[in-house]
């Protein structure tokens, strides 16, 4: 009896809270951090440092924070200065200063009573707290919008500035704030939100080719040798690039990609593993558009699903397809349509995403239209359309 086969290596490496050692394509904005709070392991209490990261879905906001925090604490070990990074969602803290608060300090005193104090009591008790310890705490507030979307700009201006009425003494809380998007600090009055803007990070939507390389690495984190072909990575950068550069969104689906491989009990990822998983990440809002399809369109499109079904390739070319439909026209007793409507039918396909097209860059046969199918797994495309075509 054969063993159970596995594509993975070592599937963790593709959890959403793994934090890779690296990231590529950020070290400009992590030097920046750096920089921004050099002064914490130079000449710590001196200041209260503020920074803002902003970028959409997926573009490294949470692990750029969460690297820098790991680095910074060990310089400061090193050190000998006692400095803690202390990273809170605001959103699974139910966008409360109060229970924000209450996460920090239960770090620092697991048995401190949850109830009875108001969140400018515990503000000042943690101060109190960081006096009595000599420590520093640099504070991550990830997802501020559910802070600023649940309290106003009330909470955000007692954080910043809590330590002015305290001129004299250490300056012993720094915060990084992170967001989506600017607009969110609109809510706030005119100085929190300067306070806050003073050092902005921005992280850009990752392209297709920096998609490719934080693909590449975990797939040699995770994966057997050899069984994520390159033509299978960049399938999926292009997805993932279409997803606003969300390199979640990526990783979500190089993940899947593999679990439907090992379902299939195939011993690679195959390029319709992707499409698969890309179905099962979003649900198929293609899927509506297929069946508003004329006849003859369909059954390209079935041509198009059976010849993908065949071949285990991301692309098929026009030729390829044209003979598909052929030989589907045949089946089903219709005359086939003119090569000028077939291109007319590519161009709408794809216009509504069922189909993707692109010239090939040349090559042994010169250039050529290539299609692929992005997000309809092929076997259910065939599926759906010859049941539809069935009863018309
Ligand atoms: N440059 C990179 N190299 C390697 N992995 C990365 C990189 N950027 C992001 N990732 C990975 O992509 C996933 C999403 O990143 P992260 O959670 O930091 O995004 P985010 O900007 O915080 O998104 P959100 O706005 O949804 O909170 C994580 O698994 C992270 O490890
Ligand atoms: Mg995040």
């Amino acid at each position: 009896m054969e063993s159970y086969f596995t594509v993975f290596k070592d599937e963790s490496k593709l959890d959403i809270n793994y934090l890779p050692p690296n990231l590529s394509h950020r070290e400009t904005q992590l030097n920046l951090l750096t920089k921004f709070f050099q002064y914490a392991t130079e000449v710590p209490g001196k200041m209260a440092q503020r920074a803002l990261i902003v970028g959409k879905v997926g573009t490294g906001k949470t692990a750029l924070a969460k690297i820098f925090g790991l680095r910074l604490m060990q310089r400061a070990q090193e050190k000998g200065i006692s400095l803690r990074y202390v990273h809170v969602n605001c959103r699974e803290r139910k966008g409360s200063l109060f229970m924000i608060l209450q996460q920090v300090i239960l770090d620092f005193y697991p048995h401190f009573p949850k109830r009875g104090y108001s969140s400018e009591e515990l503000l000042q008790m943690l101060l109190q707290m960081l006096d009595e310890k000599n420590m520093f705490i640099i504070l991550v507030l990830d997802e501020l919008e559910a802070l600023i979307q649940n309290e106003g700009a009330d909470s955000i201006y007692k954080l910043t500035r809590i330590q002015e009425s305290r001129l004299k003494a250490p300056q012993r809380l720094s915060l990084v704030c992170i967001i989506r998007e600017l607009d969110c600090l609109d809510a706030l009055d005119e100085s929190t939100k300067s306070t806050l803007q003073r050092n902005i990070i921005f992280l850009e939507e990752y392209t297709k080719n920096q998609l490719r390389d934080i693909l590449n690495s975990r797939v040699a984190l995770a994966f057997r040798n050899g069984v994520v072909d390159e033509e299978v990575v960049n399938l999926i950068a292009e997805q993932a690039e279409k997803e606003h550069g969300n390199a979640r969104y990526a990783i979500e689906l190089l993940w899947r990609a593999g679990k439907y491989a090992d379902a299939s009990g195939l011993r690679e990822v195959s390029p319709d593993c992707v499409r698969r998983a890309s179905s099962s990440v979003y649900p198929t809002v293609q899927k509506d558009a297929v069946f508003s399809l004329e006849l003859h369109e369909k059954l390209f499109l079935l041509g198009v699903a059976r010849r993908f079904k065949q071949t285990n390739a991301t692309y098929i070319t026009m030729g390829e397809a044209e003979e598909a439909y052929y030989i589907v026209c045949e089946e089903y007793g219709e005359k086939p349509r003119g090569h000028t409507q077939l291109w007319k039918y590519v161009n709408n396909l794809s216009a509504t995403d069922i189909i993707g097209a692109k010239v090939s860059e040349g090559g042994v046969r010169g250039k050529t239209t290539l299609i692929e199918l992005p997000f309809i797994p092929a076997e259910e495309l065939e599926r759906e359309l010859s049941r539809r075509l069935k009863v018309q």
